[in-house]
């Protein structure tokens, strides 16, 4: 019971890493506020956990605005932002086939999202004197990939160094502001590449060196982590819980 009252808002809670961390986060004790601009599975997850739904589009400022108000309004307090909706959309590949309104797409969603939601909850953050914040960026943030997803790859790029310029800035605050970099997550996404392309998937696995994809569970272990006193000397930094994929040359056969 780590986060024992501790008011949390995770954004992208309807699904994948966010839902997994939705449970996570209230199993150890805190109150979760889910946002998702999916109304029927982001309601699904809070009333799962008892929590709140707030219906947000995480590109829309006055919607973010108001989603961390109502956490502070509904609780009395912010003291966990896990920002996390991301999209990867198909049309996303190859920088000779990605057309300047995918590439915006991606950088609105997974960028303006993050930058939103840190200018938000920072202000409440700040008066309270405490505060953790968790952005979700990825491993391909510090790797390339041949299987090119390019807007998508630059966005989280940008999301770690947003987040070590944040998390520097506001250190002395009380505020610990952390990426966190997932490797591959065994989600219905990657579970249709698999049965729809194995190859392509095959070609992805081999640079595991644990040999599989991760759980949403086993990412949400380190949203726990992060969110919690117990990485009370963690700030501006860029978590990897990725397998080992981005220190491998060669892997295990
Ligand atoms: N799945 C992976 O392999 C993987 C790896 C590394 C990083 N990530 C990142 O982790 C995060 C979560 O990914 P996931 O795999 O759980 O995805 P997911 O698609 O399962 O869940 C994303 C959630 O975000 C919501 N969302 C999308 N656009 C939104 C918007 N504009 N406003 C509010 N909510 C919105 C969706 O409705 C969905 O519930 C993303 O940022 C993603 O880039 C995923």
């Amino acid at each position: 019971m780590r986060l024992q009252d501790r008011v949390a808002v995770v954004t992208g809670g309807g699904s994948g890493i966010g839902l997994a961390s939705v449970r996570r986060l209230a199993s150890e004790g805190a109150k979760v506020v889910v946002a998702d601009i999916d109304v029927q599975t982001g309601k699904a997850a809070a009333d799962e956990v008892n929590g709140l739904f707030v219906r947000t589009d995480v590109t829309d400022r006055e919607q973010v605005e108001a989603l961390f108000q109502s956490a502070v309004d509904t609780y009395g307090s912010l003291d966990i932002a896990f920002n996390n909706a991301g999209i990867s959309p198909p049309e996303d590949e190859s920088i000779l086939n990605t057309e300047p309104d995918v590439w915006q797409k991606v950088q609105t969603v997974n960028v303006n999202s993050v930058y939103l939601c840190c200018k938000a909850a920072i202000p409440h953050m700040q008066r309270q004197g405490k505060g953790s914040i968790i952005n979700t960026a990825s491993f391909v943030a510090v790797m390339g990939a041949a299987t090119s997803q390019i807007s998508y790859s630059a966005s989280k790029g940008a999301v770690l160094s947003m987040t070590r310029e944040l998390g520097v800035q506001f250190a002395r605050e009380g505020i610990r502001i952390n990426a966190l970099c997932p490797g591959p997550v065994n989600t219905p996404l990657l579970k249709e590449l698999f049965a729809s392309d194995s190859e392509r998937a095959q070609r992805r696995l081999v640079h595991v060196p644990m040999g599989r994809f991760a759980e949403p569970e086993e990412i949400a272990a380190a949203v726990a982590f992060l969110a919690s006193d117990d990485s009370s000397y963690m700030t501006a930094s860029s978590f990897l819980v990725d397998g080992g994929i981005s220190s491998a040359y060669v892997t295990p056969l």
